[in-house]
């Protein structure tokens, strides 16, 4: 049956699940507190750049099913079930910052106009039910529930995993609360996709724990890289190696320039936090944490070490800004990290990519970096091209033309995607990560 849904936090992950709700036949109305936002999305555009979304927004919204608003009180007063999406970034001493959590579990409660529930999309640490309930609590007498519904998304791919996901994790403590979000996932459990009903702490953890096992594979994997660049093995044989074993699988070990993202870097952190609050020490995600900082400077290592550690007069040219492919999200991209280091050595910074160039130039306006429109103009008179995002154009590069433009000759590959004798054929070095 359709049901009324407010989602409030209109991001990625907010976006996303209002306008697949709608799609599978609910009645959604997105609000956020950013006006910009909100006009964007009233115009018919979408804010961020997510394939496949924008078609599916105005394919709703013509169907009078998805709507916006920055009114997020009537949102509320308007819908039975309230879907919170806003951010938990990282807080000063790495724990989840849960200010707009609560921020939203006030306007939850001031607007409670009969029984609601909150569920919680967020990601979240272990037990922040609890003080979402007594948020709420302390404006309302009126009776609501939380529930936790962790969102597992990926950035590039996230419209596809939220109508066909792998599983949905609820976390419910009420038989209300349960049977309303039985009937919003019903379309999906008709389908045959798993619904995962559990206690709301375990659902909470569910997400950290997801996460955190990604986040250590990829880690893991840049260990075995290092250790490769020690005795003159392969990585990308040894993830193919490893891969075939159906108890480990093929997805997750591919080295490269370390995880980023608005997620992997800050939920390991969170957890980390979650734990030391509760006199636990995670030894392995600490272990994973620190791999990872390694991880994200070692490209820079790798240039120093053929170019000198000073590297005035070099010109450095990075292939991608965005954490990922098919995303022009650039929060904790590694990017940035390569770039503050290489500046730093005094290195000069040609930079391209095609969709999250924008993003990556507003969040980082300190920088000094040439932005060009295309990446062979990039690569004029360079003296390193440094593949930092694997976007299918940088796969298919001349590697003939890319010897005629740079100056230099060196190919740092961060992601393996090059073929290394091929490149070598064309009186070009290349370096890659665990490759020789
Ligand atoms: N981005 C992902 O790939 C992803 C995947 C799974 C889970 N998550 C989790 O989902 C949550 C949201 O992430 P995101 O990437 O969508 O964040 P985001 O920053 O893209 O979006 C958050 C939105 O909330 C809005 N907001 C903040 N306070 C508000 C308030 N009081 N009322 C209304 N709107 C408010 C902001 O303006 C912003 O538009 C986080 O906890 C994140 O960890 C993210």
């Amino acid at each position: 049956m359709e049901k009324k849904i407010a989602i409030v936090g209109t991001g990625y992950v907010g976006l996303v699940t209002g306008t697949c709700l709608a799609q599978v036949g609910h009645n959604v109305i997105c609000s956020d507190v950013s006006e910009e936002k909100i006009r964007i999305l009233e115009n018919g555009e979408c804010p961020i750049y997510e394939p496949g979304l924008l078609e599916l927004i105005r394919e709703n919204v013509r169907q009078g099913r998805l709507s916006f608003t920055t009114n997020v009180a009537k949102a509320i007063q308007d819908s039975e079930i309230i879907f919170s999406a806003v951010g938990t970034p990282m807080g000063e001493s790495y724990e989840a910052d849960l200010t707009y959590v609560k921020q939203v579990a006030k306007t939850f409660g001031e607007n409670l106009n009969g029984y609601k529930v909150f569920v919680n999309k967020s990601t979240v640490p272990v037990g922040t039910s609890e003080v979402v309930r007594e948020v709420v609590n302390s404006v309302t007498n009126n009776e609501f529930d939380v529930i936790s519904n962790p969102e597992f998304l990926k950035e590039g791919c996230a419209v596809e995993d939220f109508l066909k996901p792998d599983r949905v994790v609820i976390g419910v403590d009420s038989q209300k609360a349960e049977d309303l979000m039985r009937e919003v996932y019903n379309p999906f459990e008709k389908q045959g996709y798993p619904i995962v009903f559990m206690d709301i702490k375990s659902a909470e953890l569910t997400k950290y724990a997801a996460n955190s096992m990604l986040a250590t594979r990829i880690s893991f994997m840049n260990e075995i890289a290092r250790y490769c660049d020690i005795v003159g093995a392969d990585v990308t044989q040894i993830a193919k190696g490893i891969g075939l074993d159906t108890r480990i699988g093929p997805k997750f070990l591919n080295a490269g320039v370390g995880y980023g993202g608005s997620c992997f870097p800050k939920d390991v952190s969170a957890l980390i936090e979650s734990g030391k609050h509760d006199n636990y020490n995670f030894d392995i995600l600490n272990a994973v944490k620190k791999v990872n900082e390694e991880q994200k400077v070692l490209s820079v290592d790798k240039i120093t070490k053929i170019l000198g550690n000073d590297l005035t007069g070099k010109t450095i040219t990075l292939l991608g800004l965005a954490f990922k492919p098919q995303t022009d999200d650039v929060r904790e991209a590694p990017a940035q990290y390569k770039i503050r280091e290489l500046l730093n050595k005094g290195a000069k910074i040609h930079a391209f990519d095609n969709i999250a160039q924008e993003n990556f130039q507003k969040e980082n306006p300190h920088f000094d970096i040439t932005y060009f429109d295309n990446h062979y103009d990039a690569l004029e008179n360079s003296d390193c091209l440094l593949l930092v995002t694997e976007w299918n154009e940088f796969k298919e590069l001349d590697f003939d033309k890319v010897k005629e433009l740079m100056s230099g000759n060196l190919i740092i590959d961060g992601r393996n995607i090059y073929n290394p004798s091929h490149i070598r054929s064309k009186g070009l070095e290349y370096v890659g990560i665990g490759r020789q």
